[in-house]
């Protein structure tokens, strides 16, 4: 055989970074803390916890067991571990599903980045909440500063996936996880500090099981399945640079704490400050980009350098963990421009990123000019969430434990993924894992 070039994580560390910092993103920021509150609070947190280590978990054992026995992008893998068959159109379908949410996550990103330069110029408005509630509906609507943001986002994006595994990825994750876990505690405790901050945390705390229904529980599986960027090949990807040795469950488990971890402390800090101002907790996606600066900017009365600080560090947060994420999803198209088509890493890039201006640039516009332009009620924008969150996500989840669970050979599982649970995680793809993705994938569509 030949030896292979593939670059390597350089350590077990490091690796669990780049895991982590692909599962933390907006996901964690904004969906998170507000499902908490629609679907009782702690109970909620009971059944995504019980959803995550039950359901998610083997799912990314099992992206993670192809990636590191195949050692290549998401179709190739399928090509190499089941030559000559069709499974390796689930793999293209993963690297569509990768390219759509790119494009329009970038959309999102890009609102971050907005912020965080205006915070940073003091364009929140400090002491004039009255004006920073209106903030995000003009630049979400204002053509020019929403695509702006949009490019220059997916620009750093291409820019650190074009260092490739070593040089890129894992150097800007392992500087930006740290800072972004003590960026996000040292939120927590100001939020918390704030007079009748209570109320927040007893709303994320406090289990109501009366409001943890079957949607309820649907909501946690699907919420854990985004969270973790399971069913589109992320994981996969970043375990096929894994070293030999490495320990795919201890590497699950580390992600999958950090990324509930992530959640829980997000909630943790945007809640209480909503609560401490007598804001409205449920408003989904505005809660981030209106109430929040709302928020910021009515402290900035009093104290408006402190308000300055907070904003600044929120925002930076959230472009870091949103940066982190999208790096996974390119990298998943660009290994596969670079392994299929052999072409330059340069080349790979651009030809995935030139089709994702293209379909980012509507997704941008969904929010401003295109916003009549919806198809049975939803924007350009909607469609590709809903497209892939709801449908592409799941489906490959399905295919990555079907292909797993029943088509490798049990004795190569067991080589990657040898231990005391082997016998739980193999029974649990077999039996527990797909029919719990189709009660999921039925009721998210209905
Ligand atoms: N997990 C990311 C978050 O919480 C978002 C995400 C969804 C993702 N699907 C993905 C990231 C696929 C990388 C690849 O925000």
């Amino acid at each position: 055989m030949v030896p292979s070039k593939r670059e390597q994580f350089g350590s077990s560390l490091t690796f669990i970074m780049a895991m982590a910092g692909s599962a933390i993103g907006l996901g964690n920021i904004w969906r998170f803390p507000y499902m908490v509150g629609e679907h009782g609070g702690g109970a909620f947190i009971i059944a995504y916890i019980v959803c995550s280590a039950f359901i998610a978990l083997p799912c990314f054992l099992c992206e993670a067991v192809i990636g590191k026995r195949a050692r290549s992008g998401v179709y190739g893998s399928f090509e190499k571990l089941a030559p000559g068959s069709k499974w390796k159109w689930a793999g293209g379908i993963s690297i569509l599903a990768c390219f759509v949410i790119m494009s329009y996550y970038s959309v999102v990103g890009g609102w971050s980045l907005d912020f965080l330069v205006r915070s940073l110029s003091g364009g929140l408005a400090p002491g004039r909440p009255d004006e920073a509630v209106g903030i995000f509906s003009k630049m979400a609507s204002s053509p020019l500063e929403s695509i702006t943001g949009f490019l220059l986002f997916l620009m750093a994006t291409a820019l650190i996936v074009l260092g490739g595994i070593k040089k890129g990825i894992e150097k800007f994750t392992k500087i930006t996880i740290p800072i972004l876990f003590v960026l996000m505690i040292a939120l927590v405790v100001y939020s918390l500090s704030l007079p009748g901050s209570g109320g927040g945390v007893k709303y994320i705390i406090e289990p109501d099981f009366s409001k943890l229904d079957a949607s309820g529980w649907a909501c946690a599986l699907g919420q854990a399945f985004f969270s973790m960027s399971l069913g589109v090949g992320a994981v996969l990807i970043y375990s096929s640079f894994m070293k030999k040795d490495e320990r795919i469950l201890r590497a699950g488990v580390w992600t999958s704490v950090s990324d509930t971890f992530f959640a829980i402390i997000s909630a943790l800090a945007i809640m209480p400050a909503v609560f401490a101002s007598g804001l409205e907790p449920g408003v989904g996606p505005a809660l981030v980009y209106e109430t929040l600066p709302y928020i910021f900017a009515s402290m900035g009365v009093e104290t408006p350098v402190l308000s300055a600080v907070v904003t600044t560090a929120f925002f930076l947060a959230i472009l870091m963990a949103a940066l982190t994420s999208s790096i996974s999803m390119l990298d998943v198209c660009v290994e596969h421009a670079v392994e299929q088509y052999k072409c330059k890493r340069w080349m790979a890039m651009l030809l995935f990123v030139v089709p994702g201006i293209a379909l980012g640039v509507p997704c941008a516009l969904s929010f401003g000019s295109l916003k009549g332009a919806t198809l049975f009620g939803l924007t350009i924008f909607d469609i590709c969430d809903f497209l892939c969150s709801n449908i592409l996500m799941t489906l490959g989840a399905l295919v990555f434990a079907l292909f797993v669970g029943w088509r490798m050979k049990k004795a190569d599982v067991q080589e990657e993924l040898n231990g005391p649970l082997f016998k739980v995680f193999y029974f649990m793809i077999r039996w527990v894992v797909p029919p719990a993705i189709l009660i999921i994938f039925i009721s998210n569509l209905l």
